[in-house]
């Protein structure tokens, strides 16, 4: 489906009309404000520390650590990159493995005695970063992500995937490669993988980092357990059981590292696994009745009961900082990053992508109304394009969000937040137009990175396979 690019809506006049014919509501302030008054540059309070402006960069990882999970110089350079956004609240830098069989890919980096000193230098540039750039580093607050990747694990391999999973799924499965029950996690080997969690978060703690994102999103372990409906056992079943390995995480955490904040990233709706339909574009996979996805109403649509209930037990387990996102990047990738042009392995968008960020930020407000107390970083606005300061303002003005998280926009255009915060007019060449490609290459077993945008990608020798494999889109 073809749906008007952004940069073709050149007036809020035209942006709002296109919304209009899509049925669609954005929160949108035709003015944005700059400096330490305007509604993104004030601060947060959080346990973690303050955060000094309504900013966020999202996690995200690069595929380029050494097979030992050390950095490399790329990891480095896009951990610097973060550091000078001028984004208040480093959500994680990137997903971080707890163990070996948990990595995404050979070169995801992973958290042990070894890499320690490595990864407290990542968060040290960043910081020195910061610092060089607007003189000082209060006001940033930097955690660490934290993931064993269950479904999508590729330890040693790019392209071999050794999946262990939360449960035996009738659609994911096939795609998997699970073809018997050894690939289930044990209760027992994850009561293993829950002190691996904690002894990260100890070291995390040690090097400096202020809080730590156990993450439950994205179709990895944490998020896929709760939807383990039918898992027996202590790690499923209820929402009690489908909780537990998160429950016992905290408190472990909360014993063996005194005093270091927590924090969540969810999926806090997730729909059927979707595939190219005849035409190339997406359809789902499980038409209709799908049970597997939390946050949805077992339809297809979305049901926030539950979603909001694991909120209300996150304040229960005195969690405050809480990052929402949705569905996965392998299944439904369109529901979680909205795009103009598909990633090499996905399918053409079902939607107007923009339907894809309403719904987002929608199903957002929707838990910040009911969870007023909590901090809630936003995801999925990259796609606004030109006009996301003009919807995050607007968002955050009105209590919708507390901040807006950025992805794919800080790779093409890193200092976007501080330009916005600056009143800076924004350098439309630098803007990310969503060519998936920063997804297309790790698909490729390439190393991730703007290889439209960023100067630095372009030069590299991985641009002329790009070209090859996106024919010069
Ligand atoms: C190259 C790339 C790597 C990513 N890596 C991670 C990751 O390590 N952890 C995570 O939680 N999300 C990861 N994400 C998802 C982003 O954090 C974010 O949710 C997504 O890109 C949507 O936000 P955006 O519209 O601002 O890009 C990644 C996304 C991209 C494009
Ligand atoms: S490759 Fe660059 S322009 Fe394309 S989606 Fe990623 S960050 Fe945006």
């Amino acid at each position: 489906m073809n749906f008007p690019k952004i940069a073709s809506l050149k007036t809020p006049d035209a942006f709002l009309d296109r919304l209009k014919e899509l049925g669609v509501t954005l929160p949108f302030d035709e003015t944005v404000e700059a400096g330490a008054a305007s509604p993104l540059g004030q601060p947060i309070d959080s346990d973690a520390g303050v955060i000094g402006n309504r900013f966020a960069i999202l996690p995200m990882e690069g595929w380029d650590g050494e097979t030992n999970g050390l950095p490399t110089d790329l990891t480095r350079r896009r951990w610097r990159n973060f550091g000078l956004s001028g984004a208040g609240l480093i959500w994680g830098g990137e997903a971080v493995a707890v163990r070996h069989d948990g990595r995404a890919n050979p070169n995801q980096l992973m958290l042990n005695d070894e890499t320690a000193a490595a990864i407290e230098s990542l968060r040290a540039e960043l910081v020195d970063e910061h610092r060089k750039a607007f003189g000082s580093d209060d006001g940033l607050c930097v955690g660490l992500q934290l993931t064993h990747s269950g479904r999508y694990a590729r330890p040693n391999d790019k392209k071999r995937l050794e999946p262990r999973v939360a449960y035996r799924h009738p659609v994911l499965d096939p795609r998997a490669g699970v073809t018997d029950d050894a690939a289930i996690l044990t209760d027992d080997e994850l009561d293993q993988l829950v002190d691996d969690f904690i002894a990260a978060a100890v070291l995390a703690q040690k090097i400096g980092f202020a809080f730590v994102d156990v993450k439950h999103c994205h179709g990895y372990l944490g998020h896929e357990l709760l939807s383990g409906f039918d898992r027996p056992g202590k790690y499923g079943g209820d929402f009690e059981g489908r909780t537990r390995f998160l429950r016992n995480i905290v408190a472990g955490i909360r014993a063996a590292a005194p005093g270091l904040a927590m924090g969540v990233r969810l999926s806090i709706f997730d729909f059927s696994p979707y595939k190219p339909g005849p035409d190339g574009d997406g359809v789902p996979d499980v038409p209709g009745a799908y049970r597997y996805a939390f946050g949805g109403d077992g339809q297809g649509g979305i049901d926030l009961t539950e979603p909001s209930k694991f909120l209300s037990l996150l304040k229960e387990l005195g969690i405050r900082l809480v990052c929402t996102t949705a569905g996965s990047p392998y299944y439904n990738p369109h529901i979680q990053r909205p795009a103009t042009f598909p990633p090499s392995d996905g399918y053409q968008p079902p939607e107007d992508p923009l339907v894809g960020v309403a719904r987002q930020i929608d199903a957002t407000a929707r838990l910040k109304s009911e969870h007023p107390d909590l901090v809630l970083v936003g995801s999925g606005y990259t796609y606004l394009q030109d006009w996301l300061p003009n919807v995050g303002q607007a968002a955050v003005r009105s209590g919708m969000v507390d901040s807006i998280g950025l992805g794919r926009m800080v790779l093409s255009y890193p200092d976007l937040p501080a330009d916005v915060l600056a009143g800076t007019t924004l350098t439309r060449k630098k803007v990310c137009r969503t060519f998936s490609e920063c997804t297309t290459a790790p698909r490729n077993g390439m190393v991730s990175g703007c290889y439209p945008l960023d100067p630095f990608y372009k030069a590299r020798p991985e641009r002329e396979k790009m070209l090859a494999l996106t024919k010069g889109k």
